[in-house]
C-alpha cells in the first residue's frame, strides 16, 4: 500500500502546446478536491536546478485561485524549456567548454526535502524519459502526453495536435484563393519534427494537392507531374504542404541549427528549398509560407481542452489509486494508463499502411512517391 498523498508537484517540459494550462488547472482542481497541495515547478525543472534565476522562487504554490480562468489560454503559466533536461543538463566544464551532467538526483533530493509525494510530468517523448528515470530513482511519477507533433507512442493522440492541425487547415483554406488568383504554387511548411502527422492531417483537411512527409522520402518530379496535370486540366495553382522533417530521396532534411549540447537540432527551410526547385522545374511562380510557431500558439481547440482536462484529472486519479511510472493515454474512447517505459524516448511515425495515408492517395493527393 503506497503512502497517502498530501503534496504533489507539476512540471511542463519541451516545446509549449495549447492545452498545457488546461492540464495544470485540472491537476490543481482534482488535487485540491482531495485535500492535496499542489506546487508548480518553473521552466521544466530549472526552477529546482537553477534557483538563482528565480528571485521570486523557482517553485510556486498553485491554488485554485492561481489557476482560475487559465484553461482556455495558450502557453503555460509555469513556463517550459527544451534546454533543461536534468539527465543531460548543460554544464560549463573546467576547461570552459559546455558539457552535460546528470542532475536528476538533485530533483529526487528536492522532493524528499520538501516532502513532495508525487510528480505530474507533462511533455513529449524526451520528458517521459525524464519521468521514467525519476521514477526508477524512487519518485512517484505520472506522465501526461503533450506535443503538437502527435509523435508520442502509445496514445491515440497528444493534446496540442488538434489545435495545430486546425490552424494549419485554416491557413490552407486562406491560401487557396490567393494561389488561384495568381496561378501560383504555394508551399506551406509545417512543424512536426521527424513525423508527418500535422502535414498529413492538415493537408488532407485543407485540400492540399501534394503532401511531403518524413516517412516518405520524396521525388520532386512526382510533384512536378502532379502540378502539370492540374495545369493541363485548367487548374493552374497548387498547394503543397511540406513537413519540416521531410527529405528528398537520397537527400538530406533541412537543418536550420545543428544539435548542440543540451539542445536537439532545429529543423526548418525545406519549404523554401522545395518552392525554389518547383519554380525552376515548372516555370511557375512559387511562394513559401512557414507556419512555424503559429501552430503552437493560441487557445486550445475544444478537443484539446477536453483532452487536457481528461488527462490532468486522470493523472490525479491515477496517483490516488497508487499508480506510478505510467502515462495517461487516450485509447479511444477511454483514458487509460500505459507504462512510462513503453513511451520514454519512443517516437510514433505516420504508419505507411494506415487509412489516413490511403485517404490521401484515394483523393489523388501526391505524396511524392
Ligand atoms: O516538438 C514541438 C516542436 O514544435 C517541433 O515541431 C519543432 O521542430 C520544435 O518543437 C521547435 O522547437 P523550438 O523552436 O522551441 O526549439
Amino acid at each position: 500500500m503506497s503512502q497517502p498523498i498530501r503534496r504533489i508537484a507539476i512540471s511542463t517540459g519541451g516545446g509549449d502546446a495549447p492545452g498545457l494550462n488546461a492540464v495544470i488547472s485540472s491537476v490543481v482542481w482534482a488535487a485540491a478536491n482531495r485535500g492535496w497541495e499542489c506546487l508548480g515547478i518553473r521552466d521544466g525543472f530549472n526552477g529546482i536546478l537553477q534557483p538563482e534565476h528565480y528571485p521570486q522562487g523557482g517553485v510556486e504554490r498553485l491554488t485554485r485561485d492561481r489557476v482560475r480562468g487559465i484553461a482556455h489560454l495558450g502557453g503555460t503559466i509555469l513556463g517550459t524549456t527544451n534546454k533543461g533536461d536534468p539527465l543531460h543538463f548543460p554544464t560549463r566544464q573546467s576547461d570552459g567548454t559546455l558539457g552535460e551532467r546528470d542532475r536528476s538526483d538533485e530533483i529526487v533530493d528536492y522532493f524528499r526535502r520538501e516532502q513532495i509525494d508525487a510528480l505530474v510530468i507533462v511533455g513529449g517523448d524526451g520528458t517521459m524519459a525524464i519521468g521514467e528515470a525519476l521514477q526508477r530513482k524512487g519518485l512517484r511519477v505520472i506522465g501526461v502526453p503533450k506535443t503538437i507533433d502527435n509523435d508520442l507512442d502509445k496514445t491515440f493522440t497528444t493534446f496540442g495536435f488538434d489545435t495545430a492541425v486546425s490552424f494549419a487547415t485554416e491557413s490552407l483554406d486562406r491560401l487557396h484563393s490567393t494561389a488561384e488568383s495568381h496561378q501560383r504554387v504555394m508551399v506551406v511548411e509545417v512543424m512536426g519534427r521527424y513525423a508527418g502527422w500535422i502535414a498529413l492531417h492538415a493537408g488532407i483537411s485543407g485540400g492540399a494537392h501534394a503532401i511531403l512527409i518524413p516517412e516518405i522520402p520524396y521525388d520532386l518530379q512526382k510533384v512536378v507531374a502532379a502540378i502539370r496535370e492540374r495545369d493541363a486540366h485548367g487548374r493552374q495553382y497548387s498547394l503543397v504542404v511540406v513537413a519540416e522533417g521531410a527529405a528528398p530521396l537520397q537527400g538530406e532534411r533541412a537543418v536550420q541549427v545543428p544539435a548542440e549540447v543540451g539542445h536537439a537540432e532545429r529543423l526548418g527551410g525545406i519549404g523554401e528549398r522545395v518552392a525554389q526547385q518547383l519554380a525552376q522545374l515548372t516555370g511557375k511562380d512559387a511562394r513559401t509560407v512557414v507556419l512555424g510557431h503559429l501552430l503552437r500558439g493560441g487557445s486550445p481547440t475544444t478537443f484539446d481542452r477536453l483532452a487536457a482536462k481528461r488527462f490532468g484529472t486522470a493523472a490525479v486519479r491515477g496517483l490516488d489509486q497508487g499508480l506510478s511510472g505510467v502515462m495517461v493515454s487516450l485509447s479511444h474512447p477511454n483514458v487509460v494508463y500505459v507504462p512510462l517505459a513503453d513511451v520514454a524516448g519512443r517516437m510514433k511515425c505516420v504508419p505507411l499502411d494506415g487509412d489516413t495515408l490511403q485517404t490521401a492517395r484515394d483523393l489523388g493527393i501526391c505524396l511524392g512517391d
